[in-house]
């Protein structure tokens, strides 16, 4: 209440003040002198034009940059096409589009193997462990209900002063002995994760001509592909994206956040609608989709949400999955009764837990869950 009248007496204050010191004294037009006054009168008459439009000026630019994230107004290189953005690269952004190259490649095996599902699995160069424990687990489920499903890991370069020369030998190794590595010249690191879906995009989009679906999934999370293919079959075969859809995340400006991201590179304060990272589903005819709409939007270096931005940019919306609880983010304290056979996805602690969620999980699916 207070408040209030402090503002109305302050709103008719304001312009009051003002009306006074413009007011022409009524014997000065009368006789059409230039006193001195008046003079004083015409700089404030420009001051208050000249601030009104630089107010309007400011205001318009701003709201308009916080509506889109229109590549075009951040771009500082007017020459380029209208509508591509160079990779401009800053903290917050990664270098794509760019042409990287595969190094370790499997260049005709989805082809020939027809799968209907594909599971890519960003992994770090040296996370062996990590890449053998899947192996053994829902990496080594092949068929479902008569459906292929076959899995890729997906990885950069390490560098040189983490033992890249021995890195890259164990790699060669493993990829001969079980044709499911994939590695692009580029270095591998949390902030390039970006760089990494998006190859993962261009591999799929050219090697997989006869496969419905993919899905990035990430190492320290239990798959249980059963289901998976399950919700697939009854799934929207095009133009299809789901996971856990995370809707109005906040962009965080705290320096210190794992996901800060600065105004100046993303001037929105609220996410559009994306698939949380650790687990997505999506049809392969969006591969092409997004790696155009990745043209024409600097590639932020939060994998999940820049996916989010080229959804929103495409005008296709992200999904829910059918069912609520189908991608779990916290694994629950009690995991009997049927848990690991009725979800899709739980992110666990690490991918050495997965060994012991998978026995828990073959029990429960053969006690007849
Ligand atoms: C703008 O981009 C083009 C290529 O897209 C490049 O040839 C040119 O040098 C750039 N100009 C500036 C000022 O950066
Ligand atoms: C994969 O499963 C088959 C049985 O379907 C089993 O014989 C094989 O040892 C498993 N591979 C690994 C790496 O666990
Ligand atoms: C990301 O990858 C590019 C290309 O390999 C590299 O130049 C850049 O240093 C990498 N950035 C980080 C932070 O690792």
């Amino acid at each position: 209440m207070l408040q209030n009248k402090k503002k109305s007496f302050r709103s008719c204050l304001v312009p009051e003040i003002i009306f006074r010191l413009l007011k022409m004294p009524d014997n000065a037009v009368s006789r059409g002198e230039r006193t001195p006054w008046m003079k004083f009168r015409r700089c404030l008459w420009y001051l208050v034009a000249l601030i009104m439009v630089g107010t309007l000026v400011i205001y318009s630019s701003v709201f308009q940059v916080s509506w889109s994230l229109n590549p075009r107004t951040t771009t500082p290189n007017s020459s380029n096409p209208q509508n591509s953005v160079p990779p401009l690269v800053d903290r917050y952004t990664v270098a794509y589009p760019h042409e990287y190259h595969f190094i370790l490649d499997e260049p005709n095996r989805c082809r020939e193997e027809s799968p209907f599902l594909v599971l890519m699995i960003p992994v770090e160069p040296h996370n062996r462990e990590a890449r053998h424990i899947i192996r053994s687990t829902w990496g080594n489920v092949t068929t479902v209900q008569g459906k292929v499903v076959s899995h890729y890991f997906i990885l950069g370069q390490s560098r040189e002063e983490n033992g890249a020369q021995t890195i890259e030998e164990q790699l060669l190794r493993e990829s001969r002995d079980h044709g499911d590595i994939l590695q692009s010249d580029f270095l591998d690191s949390y902030h390039n994760l970006t760089i990494k879906t998006m190859l993962m995009f261009e591999w799929l989009s050219t090697h997989c001509p006869q496969t419905s679906y993919a899905m990035k999934v990430d190492t320290d999370t239990f798959l249980n592909v059963h289901n998976l293919v399950g919700m697939l079959l009854k799934a929207p075969q095009h133009l299809y994206i789901t996971g856990n859809v995370i809707r109005f995340a906040s962009v965080l400006r705290d320096q210190n956040s794992k996901w800060f991201m600065p105004f100046s590179t993303f001037p929105e304060s609220v996410y559009p609608p994306y698939a949380i990272g650790l687990g997505y589903v999506f049809s392969l005819d969006l591969t092409r989709k997004i790696l155009e709409a990745a043209q024409h939007i600097r590639a932020l270096y939060i994998e999940d949400v820049y996916v989010g931005l080229c959804m929103r940019h495409l005008g296709i919306p992200v999904t829910d999955p059918p069912r609520g609880d189908m991608f779990r983010i916290w694994m629950p304290s009690n995991t009997g009764n049927c848990y690991w056979t009725s979800v899709i996805t739980t992110l666990l602690h690490s991918s050495n837990q997965l060994l012991d969620v998978w026995k828990s999980y073959q029990t429960q699916a053969q006690s007849g869950c």
